[in-house]
């Protein structure tokens, strides 16, 4: 052998030392693949397009309360309707409307089309319950699992809606009435939104019998008589309706535990509902006829140690009352209400 050999001693070094940096370059380059490739997968989910598909798995827009969206509900849910667009957008999808050819100067009635089988009727059916005007309820409107999205579709009545229903969407209609039997048997529905319609009357136990309920918009419609509502409500909106002095029942909210939104702006109210539930976040009463409020509406003046901490959101502005006149009403509050402190 010639080991001991001065000069090829040398190359075998040589040799040793490139094999070691051929092994720390393959050891950076992988390195810097895998930098690249967790860089490459962090730009992909921070991409607009795969969050926006998150956020479609995560939540729809329906099921969402506009005032939680933020965390804070800094901004004006009460004038504008603009904040409800997200949800007007998808419920306005245009409903399938079908003309039968016999018709062509009336392409405005609905008729069924041929081919499609009628529903049965009961729950389960494909095309869910038939209205009135023999059309499935879910040809009329948009049924999405266990949906319903009724907008604009010129609904003079609640249609009959599959048992399964959780959500009721039927804004922009000409709804007048709800009787009593149009949500009977629902007992799964849990938010129903009724905003935008022609409604003057409601039927006392239209939905007082809902296990379920959470959630009831009224917004612009023509209310006199806010109807009796289950204990499990959430949040209550009647605002812009003709809500008077006698419009709301005695102690109303007193026994709904979970009641956190009650939002009532331009009625004609003149007073506030009390007793109010300790959960209650926000209560909008603005551009009513409130003229007084008593020390203990919202703390209790026997118990000084007691905070409503959730109560951070009142809105009496509009409403001929001076908020100075009883500055102990407040002391509870995280918050003063906002109105005239004059
Ligand atoms: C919101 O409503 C107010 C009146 O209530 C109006 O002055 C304002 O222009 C509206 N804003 C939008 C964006 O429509
Ligand atoms: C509002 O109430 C305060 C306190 O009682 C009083 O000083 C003030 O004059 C009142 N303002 C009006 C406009 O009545």
């Amino acid at each position: 052998m010639v080991r001991g050999h001065p000069a090829l001693s040398i190359s075998i070094t040589a040799v040793g030392t490139i094999r070691e940096s051929r092994r720390l370059r393959w050891k950076m380059r992988m390195l810097v693949r895998l930098v690249l490739g967790l860089l490459v997968l962090k730009a992909v989910v921070a991409s607009p397009r795969f969050s926006r598909q998150l956020d479609t798995y995560e939540s729809s827009n329906y099921d969402e309360d506009p005032e939680n969206l933020n965390g804070e509900n800094n901004y004006e849910y009460e004038n504008n309707l603009t904040i409800d667009e997200p949800q007007i957008e998808i419920g306005t999808l245009v409903p399938p409307r079908y003309t039968h050819p016999a018709s062509p100067d009336n392409p405005d009635v609905l008729i069924k089309p041929p081919l499609i089988p009628q529903g049965s009727g009961g729950s389960g059916s494909l095309m869910g319950p038939n209205t009135q005007g023999g059309m499935p309820t879910c040809l009329l409107c948009t049924c999405l699992g266990s949906s319903v999205y009724c907008d604009d579709v010129k609904l003079t009545s609640v249609p009959p809606l599959p048992k399964e229903t959780t959500h009721f969407y039927a804004r922009f209609n000409q709804i007048t009435k709800i009787n009593k039997g149009d949500f009977a048997q629902m007992k799964k529905l849990k938010k129903i939104d009724l905003t935008a319609n022609a409604i003057k009357s409601i039927a006392d136990g239209a939905f007082s019998s809902l296990p379920a309920l959470e959630e009831l918009v009224l917004r612009d419609n023509s209310v006199a008589q806010l109807p009796a509502l289950p204990a499990s409500m959430t949040l209550i909106d009647g605002s812009h309706n003709d809500i008077g002095a006698r419009g709301i029942h005695k102690e109303a909210f007193k026994d709904m535990p979970g009641l956190q939104f009650l939002y009532l702006t331009d009625n004609h109210i003149d007073h506030i509902p009390v007793p109010l539930p300790d959960s209650l976040r926000s209560l909008h009463l603005q551009r009513n006829n409130i003229q007084t409020m008593h020390e203990d509406t919202f703390c209790n003046l026997k118990d000084f140690n007691y905070i409503r901490n959730a109560l951070e959101d009142i809105r009496l502005d509009g409403n001929p009352i001076n908020l100075s006149r009883t500055p102990q009403a407040y002391v509870c509050l995280p918050r003063v209400p906002i109105g005239a402190l004059i």
